[in-house]
């Protein structure tokens, strides 16, 4: 719907966010390469570190009954390519191999030129729920004849979006003549909340012209609320891979794009693997959301609800070999996030996050969670497909097993190398060769 955005970095990359060896280096190099990439100063460097990131006294006036603060791994994918632009690419999350995967699978896109990705205007849908109306066809008349009306309403509140040129966009009826209790009309409010995630602004916006809708439907308001099925907000990125690109020992990168394909298959129609093919989706979407501040809930409802709306479950992306035999791959999914406001702001590690990631637009950081979420799927799949994911996975996963049951810092590795030579990755194992 509506204008497509492409982004504005469609210039000359300046920046490669081919980062070779990045893995191997030591924690602190890494620090450094990415503080001097994105030009971090040193607050900015401490919050994506650790040690200056949230504070228990800030999170106190986040949230209630606070009690401290909870930390989680933050890694930095490399080799996103995305409109001619590159970008690394924060990721929060305490599940091995995902960031492994999606900087691998990067590459791989980035062979053929990266990801082109799009996103249509940000505007999301609030929801008002009217019963009891003593004629459900005159309530619907009534609210659509009045469409100008409501929206000159709406645009009276929410006054910093409409600075930045959001408001409302349009009125819906939707009536359903038969529920558990009687006649029911949902009323959608169409609003742009520009570079916002929006949900206050809505349910404000939503509260305030609910008596009005009242009124002019003689019936009894009761749901204010937005929906987080945002299928009007949505971001869409594709790519295309070189067969060559796909290969792995022992089977050819033709062979690897058939299998990818049949792969998708599967999730595209069975609801059972369809769960568990967007749950790898989310794997970096989220990840990212979490590393950047946004609502990440939100974004899981969006895409499973979105992923249902045909009335089947199934999965959100399309892989397909393409006339050349190359491998063309593409998702769209609901992207409801923000770059103003909320934790992006207060948190002092989502907004050095921010900074790294460089976006300048709620639309970009959506084109980039989409790019994420496509990578990340061709990362679980291709290795799903061909030599299954337990071997590379149980590697990394060795390293946690190994500091579960208490192995120091400097032996993790050690510990991990052996359990996985042994094919034994288990705590019992690790204790006791630590023991010994
Ligand atoms: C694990 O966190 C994610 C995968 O199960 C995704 C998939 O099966 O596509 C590997």
């Amino acid at each position: 719907m509506g204008i497509r955005h492409m982004g504005n970095n469609v210039a000359a990359t300046v920046k490669s966010s081919r980062l070779p060896g990045f893995y191997k280096q030591s924690l602190a190099e890494r620090v450094a390469v990415v503080a001097e990439w994105a030009g971090l100063n040193e607050d900015e460097r401490a919050a994506l570190a650790g040690p200056g990131g949230l504070q228990p006294a800030q999170a106190d006036l986040m949230i209630e009954n606070v009690v401290g603060t909870y930390a989680l791994p933050l890694g930095v994918a490399a080799n996103f390519l995305i409109n001619g632009h590159d970008y690394l690419i924060p990721m929060a999350v305490e599940e091995p191999s995902v960031l492994a995967a999606i900087s691998n699978a990067a590459r791989q896109i980035r062979a053929g030129g990266g990801f082109q990705a799009e996103s249509s205007e940000p505007v999301m849908i609030g929801q008002i729920q009217v019963l009891d109306m003593p004629d459900l066809d005159a309530a619907c008349r009534a609210v659509l004849g009045a469409r100008a009306e409501l929206m000159a309403l709406a645009d009276q509140y929410g006054e910093s979006v409409i600075r930045y040129g959001g408001g409302a966009r349009d009125v819906e009826a939707r009536p359903f003549p038969d529920t558990p209790v009687g006649p029911m009309l949902v009323v959608h409010l169409l609003y742009d909340t520009r570079d916002a995630m929006g949900a206050n602004t809505i349910n404000t916006t939503l509260e305030a012209i609910a008596p009005r809708v009242a009124e002019l439907t003689g019936g009894r308001v009761v749901l204010r609320i937005l929906s987080n099925l945002a299928d009007r907000r949505t971001a869409t990125a594709r790519c295309t891979i070189p067969q060559d690109a796909l290969a792995v020992p022992d089977i050819p990168g033709r062979d690897v794009a058939r299998l990818v394909m049949e792969a998708n298959a599967f999730a595209v129609v069975d609801p059972y693997r369809a769960a568990t093919h967007n749950k790898g989706i989310m794997n970096g979407i989220d990840a990212v959301c979490i590393a950047t501040g946004n609502d990440w809930r939100a974004i899981e409802a969006g895409a499973h609800s979105y992923a249902a709306r045909t009335g089947r479950y199934t999965a959100l992306t399309d892989w397909h070999v393409d006339e050349n035999g190359d491998l063309f791959g593409s998702i769209t999914l609901p992207m409801a996030v923000g770059t103003v406001g909320g934790a992006t702001k207060v948190h002092p590690t989502a907004r050095a996050a921010m900074k790294l990631l460089a976006v300048e637009s709620a639309g970009e950081l959506a084109r980039v969670l989409a790019c994420v979420g496509l990578a990340q799927n061709l990362a679980a799949i291709k290795a799903l497909a061909t030599h299954g994911i337990q071997k590379g996975h149980m590697r990394l996963h060795a390293r946690q097993v190994a500091l579960a049951a208490g192995a120091s810092e400097a032996d993790v590795q050690a510990i991990a190398d052996r359990l996985v030579a042994e094919g034994n990755v288990r705590v019992e194992r690790a204790r006791e060769l630590i023991a010994n």
